[in-house]
Order: C-alpha cells, then sequence, then structure tokens
C-alpha cells in the first residue's frame, strides 16, 4: 500500500493494528491519550545516515550537517542531534535556551535569526560558535557588543534574488523576501567586518522550503561564489545554502524527493564553481528541518463524530489547526490511515476535521478512506516537521504529549499541557486603591 511508505522506516502492522518502532498504536493512544504525536528514533537516525552518506558521496571537501531547529525543538530532540555530532539552528533566544539546557556546545550552536533583539544578539554572542548576520544595523549592533566581549565567528545571509519552487510563504531567497542582505549590502558588511576586526568566515544563504526540483540552487551557488571571490575569505571559509530538499506528504507525491539528485547538483555545482573561479574548496554545510524529522513524526489522533452532511462524510477529530497549522497557512495536503485494521478497502472520500472554531480546521480534505466509527483511531504521517513548533493553544487548546519509540521502548518526551498551563503567565486584576 502506497500510503503505507509516507510512514517511519519501522512502520508494520501487527495482528491488524499500525505498529511504529514496535509499539502499537492502540496501546500508545490509551496509553498517552491522543492527539499524541510519536517520533521514530530509527527514522530520525536513518535519515541523517541518508544526508552525511550523500555528502561523502558527491563532496570531496569537509562538510556538515547542521540540524534547523525550527522544524521541531524540544530537549530530547536537541540531545539526539549531538549523538550525530550536528550543529544545531537556532532562532533567537528561546531556541538557544533549549539548546544550551540540552548541552549543545558552542562549536555545534549556529545562532540565526531575521530582526534579532538585542537579547537574541547578547544569547547568541554569550552561547553561539556561529552567527549568521541578516543586515546592516544588526552588523552595526554586533560591532558595539564586540567592544565588550569576545565574538562568534560570523556569516553573512545572502539573499540571492532567486526562488525555487515551493509555497509563497516559504519561499525565501527570492528578491523581495525579508530575509538577508542583497549583494552590494554584503560587500558592505564584509568591509565593516574587517574594519572592526570581527571574525568572518562564511556565507549562507537558503532559497526555501520544501522544494524538489533543487536547479535553481545552482544559480544561487552561482551568485554566492561571485560574492566570495570579492570578499577574499581565507582557507577554512564556510558556504551554507542552507536546507529546505523536500518531503512526500501525500501518496501522489511518491516516490519522496531523491536526496542524491540535490546532494550531486549542490555538491558538483560548488567544486566546478570553486574551480572556475580559483577558489578553495570551502566546508559545505547543509541545513536541513523537515528533511530530517518530518518523516520520523506520526499525529495520532481519535474521531469523535463521524458525520455526513450533503454528500460529504466528515470525521471529526480531537487535533487540528491548533496542533498543525500547515493546512490552513499553506494549503499543505496530508495523507492518513486508520489503525485498526489498515489495509481494510477504502469505502469513501472523508474530510477530517478537528475541534477548533474556524472553516479552516480541516487537516485532509477529501480522502478515499474506509468507514470510520467513533473512538477509531486515524494516524496523519509526516507530521515531525513545522507542526508542533508552529502550534498554538487557540481555542484553549493544549499541545499534545510528544513520546519517542525508540526500538520498542517509550519515553515521553514533551508532556501534554494541562488546562492550568493557559494561564500560568496571567495576573488577575488588581483593583486600585480606594475601590471596592
Ligand atoms: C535559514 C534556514 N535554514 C534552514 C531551514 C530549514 O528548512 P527545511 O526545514 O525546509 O529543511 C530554514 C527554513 O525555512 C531556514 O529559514
Amino acid at each position: 500500500m502506497d500510503r503505507l511508505n509516507l510512514f517511519p522506516d519501522t512502520t508494520t502492522i501487527e495482528h491488524g493494528s499500525l505498529t511504529i518502532g514496535g509499539c502499537d498504536l492502540t496501546n500508545l493512544a490509551d496509553q498517552f491519550c491522543t492527539p499524541l504525536y510519536l517520533y521514530d528514533r530509527a527514522t530520525l537516525d536513518n535519515a541523517v545516515d541518508a544526508y552525511q552518506t550523500a555528502l561523502a558521496e558527491f563532496y570531496p571537501g569537509v562538510s556538515g550537517l547542521t540540524y534547523a531547529g525550527k522544524a521541531f525543538l524540544c530537549l530530547a530532540i536537541a540531545e539526539w542531534t549531538q549523538q550525530h555530532n550536528m550543529w544545531l539552528d537556532c532562532t533567537g533566544l528561546g531556541e538557544i535556551a533549549i539548546a544550551v539546557a540540552a548541552g549543545v556546545p558552542r562549536e555545534r550552536l549556529l545562532a540565526h535569526g531575521v530582526n534579532k533583539s538585542m537579547e537574541d544578539l547578547e544569547a547568541a554572542c554569550e552561547h553561539a560558535g556561529v552567527l549568521v548576520v541578516d543586515n546592516l544595523t544588526e552588523l552595526q549592533h554586533l560591532v558595539e557588543i564586540s567592544r565588550h566581549r569576545s565574538m562568534p565567528d560570523l556569516w553573512l545571509r545572502f539573499q540571492p534574488g532567486l526562488a525555487v519552487e515551493t509555497h509563497a510563504y516559504t519561499q525565501t531567497g527570492h528578491a523581495g523576501s525579508k530575509f538577508g542582505m542583497d549583494a552590494l549590502q554584503i560587500l558592505q558588511a564584509a568591509q565593516l567586518c574587517r574594519e572592526h576586526a570581527l571574525t568572518l568566515t562564511g556565507l549562507h544563504f537558503h532559497q526555501g522550503s520544501q522544494f524538489r526540483d533543487p536547479t535553481p540552487l545552482a544559480r544561487g551557488i552561482d551568485r554566492a561564489l561571485d560574492l566570495v571571490q570579492k570578499i577574499g575569505f581565507g582557507a577554512g571559509w564556510t558556504l551554507s545554502p542552507g536546507g529546505g530538499w523536500g518531503v512526500a506528504y501525500h501518496e501522489d507525491e511518491l516516490p519522496q524527493p531523491d536526496l542524491a539528485d540535490y546532494a550531486r547538483l549542490v555538491a558538483g555545482t560548488l567544486v566546478r564553481g570553486c574551480k572556475e573561479r580559483g577558489l578553495s574548496l570551502p566546508r559545505l554545510h547543509l541545513e536541513p528541518g523537515r528533511g530530517l524529522v518530518a518523516r520520523a513524526g506520526v499525529a495520532l489522533y481519535r474521531v469523535g463524530a463521524v458525520k455526513q452532511i450533503g454528500d460529504r462524510v466528515w470525521a471529526l477529530l480531537d487535533g487540528g489547526m491548533a496542533d498543525n497549522p500547515r493546512p490552513a497557512l499553506y494549503g499543505s495536503r496530508y495523507s492518513a490511515l486508520p489503525v485498526r485494521d489498515p489495509e481494510r478497502p477504502a469505502k469513501e472520500p472523508v474530510w477530517f476535521a478537528g475541534p477548533y472554531c474556524e472553516s479552516g480546521d480541516v487537516l485532509i480534505e477529501e480522502l478515499l478512506f474506509p468507514e470510520l466509527r467513533e473512538g477509531d483511531l486515524v494516524a496523519v504521517p509526516v507530521s515531525g516537521a513545522y507542526q508542533l513548533s508552529m502550534s498554538s493553544n487557540y481555542n484553549g487548546g493544549r499541545r499534545p504529549a510528544v513520546v519517542w519509540l525508540d526500538h520498542g521502548h517509550v519515553q515521553v518526551i514533551q508532556a501534554r499541557e494541562l488546562a492550568e498551563d493557559l494561564f500560568r503567565r496571567d495576573h488577575r486584576l488588581v483593583k486600585p486603591a480606594g475601590t471596592v
């Protein structure tokens, strides 16, 4: 069944029930309640292996992997990145705090962010080995900060003025995007670094997320190398063409985009481009988020009610846009399987909606599905990236628990939010003195 190929590598059907990482999903739902997010360790590890193998195969120079924490970050995930010696990309003080609490060492902490506050910059200077500068104002702040403290190495974020094919909201490198600096600003930034003895060691750009045609990256790399030639980096410089390689979310999008196509193009363009310009080969850093964690994650929901209105069958789930805003934000398409007897034949198209007060709270539209009834469990694959990290408390929704499935062992890595958590930051109104 094609749909099964969207699920984590360890997924099997045992005694008529979906099983992941050696754990039966019905038991997990009974034990930890739904909605529940599962991360399969074996699939996470396999994804890292795939990236490292592709880099080793196609790039003759030094290379490394940075996990983009924005896809999903918690202490356990940060710890897992260190078990693989990956760098961790943190956006701002909040993600830096998670990385530090998880024990990520300075030399593997990369600080990103557009419009970093002074607190973000101070935290990055305190804890990061590399800080990626988004704009000239930020660089001026860094010059000030450098007067009273030691500084991380700096990379500059280049806006190549080139898009990749993806949803408009996940394009980042096109002209008109808010991210990074144009070529002229990059040269001014490099000059400022020289004047103030800031250590500039790399250039970064990121053209977008969830693309499956790598060819636009070739022009991005060429434009970046033209700049590198003008800047004149020393040996051991780094080029980071970001992340963004896509994954299939729906059976219509299978097979999964081939990582070799991506790595071959990036590495090949870089080697050729450096040779043509007489540049030394840089350290190549890829920065995937989704590509490492999306497929390892599964969202598990329970059906509250099934109702037919007109010719449409609705399955109402106990989670939706508060834990997964992607369909509402980007019109993202998902697939799903019933946990009980997942191979039984499909009966009819079903619309899966959540419990929230928005007509846009529809997780999946018109998916051919077997008959469902109240209490059934539905598993949504490819739920590991940009879901919980963009989740909300809309309608008082409490974020789901997250469990880590490690070859038959289960561990809660994030507890379910409680109702009390919803007003933990709140203060009751204080009556002004003299009023009754
Ligand atoms: C600077 C940067 N690096 C890496 C990523 C990770 O992208 P993805 O999760 O698609 O691999 C993003 C996502 O937008 C990004 O903005």
